[in-house]
């Protein structure tokens, strides 16, 4: 199984690296690689944002299913979510042997809006050209020729396309938490400019709220306005970024205003403000977590949470002698696998151009 992940790999790279790097080479590319360019249009005119990815769900399993592929699809069941939505992980394998030593992995939802794929010659645009539909199609190609060519037996990779990587980890945590066996390998397909990636950080996100006391606006004095609170606590917060430690390995800690709401009625002092910040962690989330609280876990009427799990910084695996390395900024539903086994995060296109309009 080594040699057959180090001559997928190899080849993935190849095709992914072509799909958005040199742009003078697109045009030839799309034309050795029909099938590739055009199973990745297809998934940009689905729309999937997270929560909402049936449209792509049905487009990639019926495509998955017309190459011959066994393909099971797992209900993603998230309470916060509109129930009558179906959302679904795609998990496509050869034959009927569904312990595979390789997943392949990407997710298919993308960050809203979603808009539709167009092209100038040279470049492809649309939502999740990046991330992380050309990861999709690469694997997808890369798997359906080396099982053309007869390199891949039953067993050796199974495809595991999830929900909800962007908002929610929803997807991904399902999977993880249906195993009853280990795979090997897991490799998963995120815009890492076809660099290996040595590992990424950790993620926390912060609720703060600042509670106040309302007033008749007319009467401003006689409140306590929550919104300046918060704006005056948020730069404090934001300066502790100077105080994390530094990881030689993961790199610094960042913090990053990602919302802010606060208020009610034009006639009334603001009683309630709220902001969401988050936090790239480079050293294990609870060490951050503890300076925050520490530093300014005690200003009065401010209180802070946090939403959701946090996520510690991950190392990655990576096969020496092979494609230049790099460590990514950002975090990826690699997280969610707590099994001790090999993991490979590589992918094409860019983060810098990820999310972006
Ligand atoms: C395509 O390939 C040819 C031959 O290798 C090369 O001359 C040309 O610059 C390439 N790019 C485009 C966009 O045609
Ligand atoms: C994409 O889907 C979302 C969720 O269903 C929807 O809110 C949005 O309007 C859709 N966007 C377009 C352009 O159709
Ligand atoms: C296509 O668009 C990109 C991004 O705007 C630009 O850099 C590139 O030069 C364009 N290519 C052509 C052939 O216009
Ligand atoms: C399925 O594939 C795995 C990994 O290649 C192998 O260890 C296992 O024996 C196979 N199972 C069956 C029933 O063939
Ligand atoms: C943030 O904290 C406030 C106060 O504890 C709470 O009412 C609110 O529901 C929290 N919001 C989130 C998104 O966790
Ligand atoms: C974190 O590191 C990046 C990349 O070296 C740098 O651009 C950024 O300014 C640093 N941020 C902080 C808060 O140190």
């Amino acid at each position: 199984m080594r040699t057959y992940l180090l001559c997928l790999l190899p080849w993935a790279a190849a095709v992914t690296a072509a799909v958005l790097q040199p742009r003078q080479d697109v045009g030839n590319v799309s034309l050795q690689h029909p099938e590739l360019f055009s199973l990745h249009w297809q998934m940009l005119e689905q729309n999937s944002t997270s929560g909402f990815e049936t449209p792509m769900v049905d487009f990639l399993s019926g495509y998955l299913e017309e190459k011959g592929l066994t393909v099971e699809l797992q209900p993603v069941q998230n309470p916060i979510l509109a129930y009558n939505v179906r959302r679904q992980n795609i998990y496509a394998y050869m034959g009927t042997n569904r312990t595979c030593r390789l997943i392949m992995n990407s997710h298919t939802d993308v960050v809203p809006p979603w808009y539709p794929p167009s092209d100038n010659d040279t470049d492809i645009f649309g939502r999740g050209a990046n991330d992380a539909k050309g990861s999709i199609a690469a694997q997808v190609i890369a798997f359906l020729e080396l099982q053309d060519a007869g390199v891949l037996r039953d067993g050796d990779v199974c495809l595991l396309y999830d929900v909800g990587e962007e908002r929610y980890g929803d997807g991904m945590q399902t999977f993880v938490d249906s195993l009853t066996w280990k795979p090997e390998f897991i490799m998963t397909g995120e815009p890492t400019e076809s660099f290996q990636a040595t590992g990424h950080k950790g993620s926390i996100n912060i609720n703060v709220t600042a509670i106040g006391e309302t007033a008749h606006s007319s009467v401003p004095q006689y409140g306590r306005n929550a919104i300046l609170e918060i704006m005056d606590f948020l730069p404090k917060l934001l300066d502790l970024t100077s105080t994390f430690p530094l990881d030689s390995f993961h790199g610094n800690t960042t913090l990053s205003l990602s919302s802010i709401t606060g208020g009610t009625i034009s006639n009334q002092v603001a009683d309630r403000a709220m902001a969401v910040v988050n936090s790239r962690v480079g050293v294990p989330a609870k060490q951050i977590w503890d300076i925050i609280t520490s530093q300014v876990g005690d200003v009065p009427n401010i209180y802070i949470s946090r939403i959701g799990d946090s996520s510690n910084p991950l190392a990655m695996d990576v096969i020496e002698g092979w494609r230049p390395k790099k460590i990514m900024p950002y975090g990826t539903d690699l997280g969610a696998w707590t099994v001790d086994n090999l993991k490979f995060l590589m992918g094409v296109g860019s983060i810098a151009t990820a999310h972006s309009a």
